[in-house]
């Protein structure tokens, strides 16, 4: 069918015609945001999941549902930032956000009293002045100045919210890709919320990442459990799976044979990633409505062709020979989480001599900790890939490798 009115959305955060399956997250931020704004406290979300199940979607919506409510968003994609960077980036932010809550003009005492304690955050990134705000504030004494991320962070989270509850509005800063907060980022974040809840203010921090943050979040802070949930997002309920694939479709007049359907929710297994890049490939092909069953077995090649040379293969490119051969390694062992040391074995190396090569992955996004040693890949099916791409193990040696680096 013609390609200009293919429904699906088969790329990185696009927005789907059909949000499937969510309602219950969606439900969860709204009832945040209004229990904040009635000075109730309320814990705060961390959407987990692996890759492609539609964290960056969710965290859209919920910036749709907070601007429905008024409040003011502040949308940050971590990246391992320098603390530096992500208070400059935070400062701009909450700076358009002042602006935005009222303009100059109209600004009350607690207004200018959150432009100067911005200034004093920003100021105090870099004391020579080479690195301005560019606005004509000053900056306050004694507030944001301290040098510390976490204080700062909670001084001015607390001024932004006081005036924001002075003009019965909030602030929502919406974090993607949390695992690449660096800690003193995350705990920063961390500890300033903790004060804005003590003191009932309007303003939340919800973040989206990769299943180990909530580990990460309770070692930043031993009290984040009691200030975060963190919902879990996975692959899609049977239900939601077929109106995923069947809704956008129907928006164009087309539907599907049942036995179409099953077929394709048997290969992307509800994953909402593979169901738009397989409902892609099935438009491509058929001829009309309805879409057959044939129609998804023809789709079938060039679907996993095209998740083979973009969603897997990009993982891929960026590692190392010996990252290579330990992902290879695990995918020997199925596509469960595996311990450190069964991976070692399979390489013929002992677990301490690839505890580095694991971190580095862990690092890089490639896999998480499901429990204490035991790693599992972050992309769903990825065991399957790495058996196709890398037929071979092949393990360099650890040591040759090392002596080089010298
Ligand atoms: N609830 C949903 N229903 C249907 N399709 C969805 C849903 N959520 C996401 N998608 C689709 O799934 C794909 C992945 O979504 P998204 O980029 O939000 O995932 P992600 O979890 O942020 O992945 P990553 O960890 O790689 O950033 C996109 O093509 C999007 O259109
Ligand atoms: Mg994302």
């Amino acid at each position: 069918m013609d390609s200009v009115s293919n429904p699906y959305t088969p790329n990185a955060g696009a927005s789907p015609e059909t949000i499937a399956g969510r309602d219950e997250q969606r439900d969860a931020f709204t009832a945040l945001l209004k229990r904040l704004a009635r000075g109730k406290t309320n814990q705060s979300l961390i959407i987990t999941g692996l890759r492609g199940v539609g964290k960056t979607v969710l965290l859209n919506e919920f910036r749709e549902i907070a601007e429905a409510e008024r409040w003011e968003v502040l949308e940050i994609e971590a990246s391992k930032h320098d603390d530096t960077r992500f208070r400059q980036n935070l400062a701009g932010l909450l700076k358009a956000a002042v602006l935005r809550l009222s303009p100059r003009a109209r600004w009350t005492d607690r207004a200018r009293r959150a432009a100067s304690v911005i200034t004093a955050f920003a100021v105090a990134v870099d004391h020579q002045g080479t690195w301005s705000l560019s606005w004509d504030v000053e900056a306050a004494e004694g507030a944001a100045d301290h040098g510390d991320l976490a204080m700062d962070l909670t001084d001015v989270l607390v001024a932004v919210g006081e005036f924001a509850r002075e003009q019965q509005r909030g602030v929502a800063i919406l974090v993607d890709e949390v695992q690449f907060l660096t800690s003193p980022q995350l705990e920063a974040l961390i500890q300033a919320i903790h004060k804005t809840v003590q003191r009932k203010l309007p303003v939340t921090f919800v973040g989206a990442g990769l299943p180990q943050i909530a580990e990460l979040a309770g070692d930043a802070k031993s009290y984040a459990e009691r200030l975060f949930q963190f919902p879990k997002i996975d692959s899609l309920r049977e239900a939601d799976a077929r109106k995923a694939l069947v809704e956008p479709a129907l928006a164009e007049g087309v539907s599907y044979e049942d036995d179409a359907v099953r077929l394709a929710l048997q290969i992307t297994r509800g994953y909402p990633y593979f169901i738009q890049e397989l409902g892609s490939q099935v438009w491509a092909i058929s001829e009309g409505s309805p879409i057959l069953r044939r129609d998804v077995e023809a789709a079938r090649e060039a679907y996993e062709a095209k998740l083979d040379s973009s969603f897997f293969r990009v993982r891929l490119d960026r590692a190392t020979p010996l990252q290579t051969a330990y992902m290879r390694a695990m995918a020997e062992l199925g596509p469960e989480a595996q311990k450190a040391a069964d991976v070692a074995r399979v390489m013929g190396r002992e677990s301490t001599q690839l505890g580095p090569t694991r971190a580095e992955l862990i690092n890089m996004g490639l896999l998480y900790t499901p429990e204490h040693g035991y790693a599992a890949f972050t992309v769903p099916d990825f065991d399957k890939f790495m058996l196709r791409a890398v037929p071979k193990l092949v393990v360099p040696d650890v040591e040759k490798r090392r002596k080089k680096s010298r």
